[in-house]
């Protein structure tokens, strides 16, 4: 547990403002919410690395009749949620074991703040599971921290790294994130938004599922 985490879980009922407050310095979540619900409609929502819940808390509510599956291979997946727990529902899993279950395809998938936890290596393959998941006309986002600019862009690295207490999280350029994305989901459009404030680091970028195929299995790219 990182010492952010282990003080966070020790206020109280002042740990949900205090969570808010850090997070909103690096992203304005209700921004992202907003933008995301006047990209595409959706009624069944995926968030991939959903953490303690607070984007399931603006999706919930910009998507007002959707329901939303959050996953996250943390224990503490949705433990600060507070929106109509009739319509979220949060699981210990990660993206294989859903997608093992063959559930039917959303039409709405994030992954917000979530690929630079990931060894490189393995990013492919929760993509290519995320695509697969993605509903023939459906809409797979994803948002990066980019750290292209000297010191802006390693900010997010040192919160990640000495206050989350990630030790191996690492973060891609902009171009390195495109170049991820192109290369392992090609039958998707890809388009880069305008940054999400207060940071130009925070690029988010909408995949449009463009075809009926499915595309390769997560196993097709290394
Ligand atoms: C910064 S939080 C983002 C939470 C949420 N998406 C949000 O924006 O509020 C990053 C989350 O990614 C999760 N994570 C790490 N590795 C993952 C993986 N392989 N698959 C899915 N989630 C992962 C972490 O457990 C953590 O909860």
């Amino acid at each position: 547990m990182g010492i952010g985490t282990f003080v966070r879980h020790r206020l109280g009922r002042l740990e949900i403002p205090a969570a808010e407050l850090y997070r909103r310095f690096f992203i304005d979540l209700d921004h992202l919410g907003g933008r995301i619900a006047a990209l595409h409609p959706a009624k069944r929502i995926l968030e991939i690395g959903c953490g303690d819940g607070a984007l399931a808390q603006r999706l919930t509510t910009v998507f007002a009749t959707a329901e939303y599956l959050g996953i996250d291979p943390a224990a503490t997946a949705g433990r600060l949620y507070r929106g109509d727990p009739a319509r979220a529902e949060f699981r210990r899993q990660d993206i294989a074991m859903l997608a093992a279950g063959q559930p039917d395809p959303f039409d709405l998938v994030v992954i917000v703040d979530v690929l630079h936890h990931i060894p490189a290596a393995a990013r492919p393959a929760v993509l290519r599971h995320a695509a697969a998941l993605t509903a023939a006309g459906g809409l797979l986002l994803v948002k990066e921290w980019a750290r292209d600019r000297p010191v802006a862009g390693r900010l997010a690295y040192w919160a990640d790294r000495y206050i989350t207490g990630d030790r191996d999280v690492e973060f891609m350029t902009e171009a390195q994130l495109a170049t991820l994305l192109g290369g392992t989901l090609p039958e998707f459009t890809r388009t880069t938004l305008a940054p999400i404030p207060p940071w130009r680091e925070n690029v988010l970028v909408a995949l449009e599922r463009t075809t009926d195929s499915a595309g390769p299995g997560p196993g097709a790219v290394a």
